[in-house]
Formats: C-alpha cells, sequence, structure tokens
C-alpha cells in the first residue's frame, strides 16, 4: 500500500499560500454574475500543481484579468478535455493574467500579454516563460482573441476586487504546433519546404522563435528566383533561416518597439519599421509587410509574410553570438503586469533591440533532399 502522506506533505506548501476565504468569495461572485461553469470548473483544479499555482496567485488580491467564458461557452467543451483536471487547469491558467487589462487593444492594434500558463507539457517557450495570450479590437469594435478554431469575443467587463472579468463567448485555445498553424494558416508551400529540408522538427521542439512566414501567394511570386539557388544547399539554408529568429519569440508589439534590428537564424539583419501602413521587416534586399501577426505557438510565434526575404548571406559568428544574447536575455527574471511590449511588461525585446540567431538550427538536410526543396520551389 502506497501511503498519501508524502504526497500531502509535498502538496502542503502551496495550499498555505492560499486564502481559501477569498477564493470561497471569488467563486461566489462569479456564480452571482452567472459564470457558474467557469465557477465549477475553478473549484476542480485545487487538485494540481497548475491549478494549486492559480489558486495561490489569485489569493494573492493583486490585480489580474480573467478571460472568462460564459456558461454557454462550456458547452463547447469536448468531455475528453473537461474530464481531464490537469486540461482543465492549464486552461484555466492560460484565461488568467497578471495585472489589470481594459479591453482596449495598444498600438500596433495587437495587444499580447503573459498568463499563468507555464505547464512544461504544454508550454516550451524561452527561458520557461509563461505563455502569451494575443488579442485584437477589430475594426467593428468588437475584441477579439487571435488564432481561435471557432472567434473568441469579448462580451462584456464587470470587476471583482482586483480583479477584471472580461466576459467571452468561448473558450480560449491553448497555443498549437507549428505544423497545426502552417496547416490552418493555408501556408502549405513553407509547411512543404520545412519538411523537406528537415526543419520542422527542430522548429516544432525548441524552446522560442519566431517565424516570418512568406505565404503560398509570396513563394509563388519568387518562384523564378527561388529555382536559381538550384538544389545548392547553403543557398537553401541561409535563405530558410533567414525568417528565423531563434530562441527568442518576439511578437508583434516588440517588434514594433524594437529600435534596432533582430538578426536572423543565418546571422543576417532583419530591420522593422511600423507606421500607420503596418510592419515592415527588411532583409537583404527584400521588404516585406506583415500580413498576419502573432500566431501563438506552444514554444514561439509566426507572422505571415507577403514577401520571401531573398537573401542566400549568412554570417555564422553573428548568428551565434546572437544566439548567446537571446538566452541570456530569456534567463533574466521578470515579473510581468502589463502588456508584451510595454514598459510593464516583459519578454526579449520588450526595452529597445532583441537579437537572436541560431545555434544548431543548421538544416541537416543532403543534397537529395535540396534537389526536393528545388523542386517545391519549381511546383509553385
Ligand atoms: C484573506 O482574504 C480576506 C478577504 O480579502 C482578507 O480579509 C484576509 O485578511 C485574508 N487573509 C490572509 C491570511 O491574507
Ligand atoms: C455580462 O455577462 C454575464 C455573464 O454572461 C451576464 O450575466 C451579465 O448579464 C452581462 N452583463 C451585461 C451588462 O451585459
Ligand atoms: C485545496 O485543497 C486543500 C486540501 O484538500 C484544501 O484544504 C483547500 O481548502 C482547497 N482549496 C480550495 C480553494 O478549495
Ligand atoms: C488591490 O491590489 C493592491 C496592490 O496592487 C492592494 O494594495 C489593494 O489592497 C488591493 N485591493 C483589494 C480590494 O484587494
Ligand atoms: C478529444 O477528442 C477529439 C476527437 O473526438 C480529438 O481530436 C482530440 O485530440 C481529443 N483531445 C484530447 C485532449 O484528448
Ligand atoms: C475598438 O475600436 C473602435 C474603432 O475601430 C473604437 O470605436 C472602440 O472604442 C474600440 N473599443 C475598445 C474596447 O477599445
Ligand atoms: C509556474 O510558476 C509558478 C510561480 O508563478 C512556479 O512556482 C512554478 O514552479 C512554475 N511551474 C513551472 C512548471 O515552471
Ligand atoms: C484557407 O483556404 C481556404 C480555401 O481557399 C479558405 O476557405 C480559408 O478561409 C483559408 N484560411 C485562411 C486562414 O486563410
Ligand atoms: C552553392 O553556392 C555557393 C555560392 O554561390 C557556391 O560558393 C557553392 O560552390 C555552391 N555549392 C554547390 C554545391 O554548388
Ligand atoms: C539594421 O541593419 C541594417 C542592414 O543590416 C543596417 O544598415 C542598419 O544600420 C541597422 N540598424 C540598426 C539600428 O542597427
Ligand atoms: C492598425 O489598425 C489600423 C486600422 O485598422 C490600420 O490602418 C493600421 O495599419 C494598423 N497598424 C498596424 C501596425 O498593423
Ligand atoms: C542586394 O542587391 C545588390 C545589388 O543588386 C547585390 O549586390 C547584393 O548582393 C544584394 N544583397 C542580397 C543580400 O541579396
Amino acid at each position: 500500500m502506497f501511503s498519501l502522506l508524502p504526497i500531502a506533505a509535498l502538496v502542503a506548501p502551496a495550499l498555505a499560500q492560499q486564502n481559501i476565504t477569498y477564493l470561497t468569495s471569488l467563486l461566489g461572485a462569479l456564480n452571482s454574475a452567472g459564470l457558474t461553469s467557469l465557477a465549477t470548473a475553478a473549484g476542480q483544479i485545487n487538485s494540481t500543481a497548475t491549478g494549486q499555482n492559480v489558486l495561490e496567485q489569485l489569493s494573492k488580491q493583486t490585480p489580474f484579468t480573467v478571460f472568462a467564458p460564459n456558461n454557454n461557452a462550456f458547452k463547447g467543451v469536448p468531455s475528453n478535455i473537461s474530464s481531464n483536471v490537469q486540461l482543465v487547469s492549464d486552461i484555466i491558467a492560460y484565461h488568467v493574467l497578471p495585472g489589470t487589462f481594459s479591453t482596449a487593444a495598444t498600438a500596433p492594434n495587437t495587444t499580447v500579454a503573459r498568463t499563468l500558463l507555464n505547464d512544461s507539457s504544454v508550454t516550451f517557450l524561452e527561458g520557461n516563460k509563461n505563455q502569451v495570450v494575443a488579442w485584437q479590437n477589430s475594426t467593428s469594435g468588437k475584441v477579439t482573441i487571435l488564432n481561435q478554431n471557432t472567434p473568441v469575443t469579448v462580451l462584456n467587463s464587470t470587476q471583482v476586487g482586483n480583479l477584471t472579468v472580461l466576459v467571452v463567448d468561448g473558450v480560449i485555445d491553448l497555443p498549437g504546433s507549428l505544423e497545426a498553424a502552417l496547416t490552418a494558416n493555408n501556408l502549405t508551400g513553407l509547411k512543404t519546404v520545412l519538411q523537406t529540408t528537415g526543419l520542422l522538427n527542430p522548429l516544432s521542439t525548441i524552446h522560442g522563435f519566431t517565424l516570418f512566414a512568406p505565404s503560398d501567394e509570396a513563394l509563388a511570386a519568387a518562384q523564378s528566383q527561388l529555382t536559381t539557388l538550384g538544389s545548392n544547399a547553403t543557398l537553401i539554408t541561409n535563405l530558410v533561416d533567414n525568417h528565423v529568429i531563434n530562441g527568442s519569440s518576439v511578437y508583434s508589439p516588440e517588434i514594433a518597439a524594437a529600435k534596432g534590428n533582430f538578426t536572423s537564424g543565418a546571422g543576417e539583419g532583419i530591420s522593422a519599421v511600423t507606421n500607420s501602413s503596418g510592419t515592415f521587416l527588411t532583409s537583404g534586399n527584400t521588404t516585406a509587410k506583415v500580413t498576419k501577426p502573432d500566431i501563438i505557438l506552444y514554444n514561439g510565434v509566426v507572422h505571415i509574410i507577403d514577401h520571401v526575404f531573398l537573401n542566400t548571406d549568412s554570417n555564422a559568428g553573428a548568428a551565434s553570438s546572437a544566439f548567446q544574447s537571446a538566452t541570456s536575455a530569456a534567463a533574466q527574471p521578470s515579473a510581468a503586469t502589463g502588456a508584451v511590449g510595454s514598459p510593464t511588461g516583459s519578454g526579449a525585446g520588450a526595452s529597445g533591440t532583441a537579437k537572436s540567431g541560431a545555434s544548431g538550427l543548421r538544416v541537416q538536410a543532403g543534397a537529395g533532399a535540396m534537389a526536393l526543396v528545388a523542386s517545391v520551389f519549381f511546383a509553385l
């Protein structure tokens, strides 16, 4: 027979930080607001370490914001998720943000904020940073959570003490994989290129990266230039790596705030300009516009661009030193209570120059695979 005592002893220190009086009143407030399904779910998460951490954080009664799915939203949750208390805990952690956020989106249009989600089985960001959530205020005036299979919109806002409750009409999906994001966003050409070069797997396992993802239309428009690369592995490798920042998840508000340049996985500069027409990135001789920002992944972020960076140059030394900077920046502890990219927010690149590069992210494929990539370019 196993004794339950050691488990209780392990759990006890976390529970000591919970204010049961306050948490009970909080659940009561959610129930009174008609958010009974959320209150029921929140009442279950105390059995996981993730859930205990959420309850402990809320017990501090400092300002928090919660995206609160209404009862109708919970009806759409499949039973294999609602019956999995670890997943329910992760989902609730992903809906809670340290700090006060009104629903107003900040410039440039997207707001990105850290959540309480840091379960390492579903979040693999640099420096074990907590996962972020992104939202926009659409032109119709609705505040919408980005990257959702079904749209999630803020319905209304109420204040419970220091807790800002933003009622939403859906349960926010946890960020998924690069492969799923490529499929969901019709990035079929890029998906094939990454698969063929062997880059899809490393990009799916590294902790923290940014991918500037050319749309299918962009790849098709660059077809003649791409086919001149033939099956030259060095050139194809450099071109693909020039679309990646390794070691840093750089969200659109950080790109807008950046005063310097970013360094690509191939060690080349990527300069960024944000103005009233949008965000523009330049690598080599190509300038591309960001057409869809902030596709959040469990281990990074993707921004869709409208041109391929036709840059086959590389600088191994710059790539390596940029990666070192990103790694040490990610290791800095941070207590974020504001939007990422804002003065009180956290994240590599939040305050000025964010540099990063690849180390160990080189394409390892042989000449055969490169011939395949060439044929992909040719088929576009
Ligand atoms: C628990 O929260 C209540 C309500 O805010 C507060 O009055 C009380 O002081 C808190 N207890 C502790 C131990 O912090
Ligand atoms: C806000 O949403 C809650 C939960 O759906 C609902 O009970 C409440 O009536 C709404 N308040 C307003 C002002 O619409
Ligand atoms: C969490 O679980 C512990 C042990 O079962 C219990 O003492 C505590 O009251 C629970 N907290 C909440 C918020 O239910
Ligand atoms: C709200 O948080 C502040 C600290 O940020 C604290 O001083 C204050 O007591 C809190 N208010 C409530 C109602 O808990
Ligand atoms: C839940 O079941 C659906 C199919 O009904 C499946 O696609 C999904 O991956 C499952 N989710 C989990 C977390 O097991
Ligand atoms: C969202 O933007 C519209 C204009 O596009 C503006 O009228 C509205 O006040 C904004 N809403 C919020 C909550 O920021
Ligand atoms: C998550 O964050 C809490 C503090 O907010 C920390 O105690 C806990 O160890 C973290 N969990 C992981 C898996 O990093
Ligand atoms: C992907 O393509 C399909 C078919 O053309 C289209 O219906 C869908 O809206 C596209 N999705 C995105 C995210 O562009
Ligand atoms: C690839 O291209 C580079 C630069 O043009 C050239 O130096 C190299 O010899 C080429 N490699 C092959 C295998 O053709
Ligand atoms: C950005 O990079 C470009 C080209 O590499 C360079 O000309 C420019 O001086 C750099 N700007 C900053 C601020 O580092
Ligand atoms: C912000 O939104 C406005 C209005 O929709 C748009 O004109 C502008 O280009 C956007 N800015 C950025 C940086 O995307
Ligand atoms: C940019 O264009 C110039 C002039 O055509 C050329 O010399 C240079 O190699 C190009 N740079 C890149 C990175 O392609």
